[in-house]
């Protein structure tokens, strides 16, 4: 069974825990000649790791990237890449009191159930330090793509902070770079680092809403039935830790809308087709229409609080439990980097797909 593993033909598989020595992703069918040296990747690991501003949390871990296999003379070969992440701030003493009992929001309690043995220390495989090698493949990804399609941009950014939503009409992608929430509204920024302090302070947390967008994907990228893009965008990001709703394009709201406001109407432009909306998020069939793909995902508020929480131990007895150690008081903003990685690699994965089986597109328009 390979369940650590995604991906048909760019196929990641991450290995390791937040307490083991290292961790890391073998990715295997990366094309040859692809440039990539362990800076390159390193510059999105940084956007992930933690300790960044204070609205992060304060656990100091590197994150730097080695690459093992896979790259010669600056190169990949086509061989397997194997990317290396050390474990070295690991402070075991501050899940000693966790070893019985179940963090209520953690996985401790399902993997007991399941595998009836469990590395307590930081959640062990379900700790979402797991998602650094997710984002270290995901740079190797954007190399690959940066050499087969030049024009293509993932970007991801923060829409929604708990309650509080950004405001559309200030929509402005200089912006996300530019704040630690990774928003593109620059006066939401300024309420939500407000708004995070004290509920930071209060030893609280809060959830939010990210919003991946790809552009320049070129049309025809995805296939029939169960190889939908938008099936593997939706398990990809399902699949990032805390995250508990995937959308694309209008998601949910589509069930709210008419047939005519809906289906995006196609005029004829002089490059191609062109739509005259985009509730589709880039999706038709499961097929790219060369419009900007749109995922969205929902994180849940950070499980691990100051607040007591009612609990159990693994003989059955009620108990209460304050998770201490140093966490993020909103997860969705580390998330922003690791839903860019599994966008970039199912992107990539799928224009692999594309080359091997049609090549290039076979219906012209026009
Ligand atoms: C980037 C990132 C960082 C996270 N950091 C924390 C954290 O510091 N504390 C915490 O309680 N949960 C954190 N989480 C969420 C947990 O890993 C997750 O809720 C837990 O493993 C249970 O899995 P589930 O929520 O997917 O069911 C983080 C998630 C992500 C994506």
């Amino acid at each position: 069974m390979s369940m650590n593993s995604f991906g048909h033909l760019f196929r990641v598989t991450t290995w390791g825990e937040s307490h083991g020595p290292a961790l890391g992703a073998t990715v295997d069918g990366c094309p040859p000649g692809v440039p990539v040296d362990a800076a390159m990747l390193q510059q999105w690991l940084d956007r992930r790791k933690p300790g960044q501003n204070k609205y992060t949390t304060q656990r100091r871990e590197p994150d730097e990237v080695e690459i093992l296999s896979g790259v010669f003379e600056g190169q990949t070969t086509g061989t397997p890449v194997q990317l290396m992440i050390r474990n070295t701030d690991q402070r075991s003493k501050d899940y000693s009191e966790i070893m019985d009992k179940f963090r209520p929001g953690h996985a401790d309690i399902t993997y007991w159930q399941k595998y009836g043995i469990r590395d307590y220390r930081g959640g062990g495989r379900s700790s979402a330090r797991e998602t650094a090698a997710r984002v270290a493949a995901g740079g190797l990804a954007r190399a690959a793509l940066a050499v087969l399609v030049p024009g293509v941009q993932i970007k991801g950014y923060m829409t929604c902070m708990g309650a509080h939503e950004i405001d559309r009409g200030r929509f402005d992608w200089d912006q996300i770079d530019e704040n630690p929430f990774w928003t593109p509204d620059a006066q939401a920024a300024q309420d939500w680092a407000v708004y995070l302090d004290d509920l930071r302070k209060s030893g609280n947390s809060v959830g939010a809403v990210i919003e991946v967008v790809a552009r320049g994907v070129p049309a025809g990228l995805g296939a029939p039935v169960y190889g939908k893009i938008d099936t593997d965008l939706a398990a990809a990001m399902m699949s990032i830790n805390a995250v508990k709703g995937v959308e694309i394009g209008e998601g949910m709201s589509a069930a709210m809308l008419t047939g005519d406001h809906n289906a995006d109407e196609i005029t004829m432009g002089p490059d191609g087709p062109e739509y005259s909306s985009n509730h589709a998020g880039g999706v038709l069939g499961g097929i790219t229409t060369g419009q900007d793909v749109v995922v969205r995902f929902a994180v849940k508020p950070t499980s691990s609080i100051l607040t007591p929480r009612k609990t159990i131990t693994k003989s059955g007895e009620a108990t209460e439990i304050v998770t201490k150690g140093r966490h993020d008081p909103c997860v969705g903003i580390r998330a922003v980097p690791v839903g860019e990685a599994m966008m970039v690699c199912v992107i990539l994965d799928h224009l692999l797909l594309h080359r091997g089986q049609v090549g290039e597109n076979r219906g012209q328009i026009g």
